[in-house]
């Protein structure tokens, strides 16, 4: 939070506050018991018979309540940070509130969070509450990025409930990516393969998984430069974060054009780093959630 104004400022605004609560009682004072109130100008013209302009005060309990307004402000003022830098009698603070509360969070919950975040992941999975927790993190942390049931979304946000794990299927590795976050990078090949070669290797990668002949087109150039990081059969590389190419599941598409489109401008996902957001229990629930 900002700090409260000090120096000229503060006494800046304490000026222009007192002066004005004093302007608005004067004001208040004067409508109803100037001595104009009733005076009754002899000059002013009438009209329709009885109407004329006159200046009556309105009625006594609009007083009252202004009144009431008033004094409600100068206490208010005496007792919360209102008037310049003056705290306040009460001390109060946004700030320290919310300090206070973590504070009572941390003593509360504190031990019993310790004891999650070391639980086995088979004890957490078995307890449906902690399971509601998980999900509810989830919801909250991932799903804009992954979609509600974790499915993915718009061919950008991988799918995490299903068998594919670009960066690896264990505990330990969905937990690194959790915590350190991803980013899986594959450049674009048009300076590497020609025109016709980002042809053909699109379309022996979109046959992979099924039989495909040794002497297809673009064998040559997948194994001389795909294999790195995509494996000898397409089967992927967690280390680098090469999807499983010889599978039904995609990234982005396993259609001839979006392939092609894949190899014409290369891929860049990112997956924030969550270490410095969630705390080590947090973590844990959705390595839990995860790794069913
Ligand atoms: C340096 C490692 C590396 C090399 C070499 C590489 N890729 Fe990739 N490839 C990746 C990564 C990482 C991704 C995922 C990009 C992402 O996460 O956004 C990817 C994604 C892809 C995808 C998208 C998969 C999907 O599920 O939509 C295709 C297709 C692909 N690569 C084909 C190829 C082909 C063909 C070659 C060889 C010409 C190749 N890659 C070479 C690392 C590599
Ligand atoms: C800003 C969008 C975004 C948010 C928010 C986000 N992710 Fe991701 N996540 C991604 C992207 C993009 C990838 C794919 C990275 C890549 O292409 O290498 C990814 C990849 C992953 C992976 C690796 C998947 C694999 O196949 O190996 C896991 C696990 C994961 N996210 C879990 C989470 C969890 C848990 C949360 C919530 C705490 C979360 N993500 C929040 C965008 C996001």
């Amino acid at each position: 939070m900002a700090d409260l104004p000090g120096g000229f400022w503060s006494g800046w605004i304490v000026v222009l506050t007192l002066v004005s609560l004093a302007g608005l009682s004067w004001l208040t004072l004067s409508v109803y018991f100037s001595a104009a109130a009733d005076k009754e100008s002899k000059t002013e013209p009438v009209w329709d018979n009885d109407l004329k302009e006159g200046n009556t005060a309105p009625p006594m309990w609009w007083f009252w309540m202004l009144f009431a307004a008033l004094i409600f402000s100068l206490i208010y003022l005496m007792l919360f940070p209102g008037l310049g830098s003056f705290s306040g009698l009460l001390n109060w603070s946004q700030g320290s509130r919310v300090a206070r509360s973590y504070e009572n969070y941390d003593m509360n919950f504190a031990e019993i969070r310790a004891e999650i975040a070391a639980s086995s992941l088979a004890e957490i999975q078995n307890d449906l509450r902690l399971m509601d927790t998980a999900e509810r993190i989830f919801r909250r942390e991932c799903s804009a990025c992954h979609g509600p049931d974790g499915r993915g979304q718009a061919a950008l946000f991988p799918n995490l409930m299903d068998i594919d794990w670009q960066w690896g299927s264990t505990p330990q590795q969905i937990e690194q990516s959790i915590r350190g976050g991803r980013q899986g990078n594959m450049i674009a090949w048009t300076a590497v393969l020609s025109e016709e070669g980002i042809e053909q290797v699109a379309n022996y990668v979109v046959q992979m998984g099924q039989p495909v002949s040794e002497s297809h087109a673009g064998k040559a150039a997948y194994d001389q430069n795909c294999t790195a990081c995509h494996g000898v059969d397409g089967e992927g590389n967690p280390m680098l974060g090469g999807p499983r190419l010889a599978d039904d599941i995609w990234l982005y598409g396993g259609d001839i054009e979006t392939v092609r489109e894949t190899l014409t401008s290369g891929r860049v996902g990112v997956m924030p780093r969550f270490r410095d957001r969630l705390d080590d229990m947090q973590i844990k629930l959705l390595v839990a959630l995860l790794a069913r």
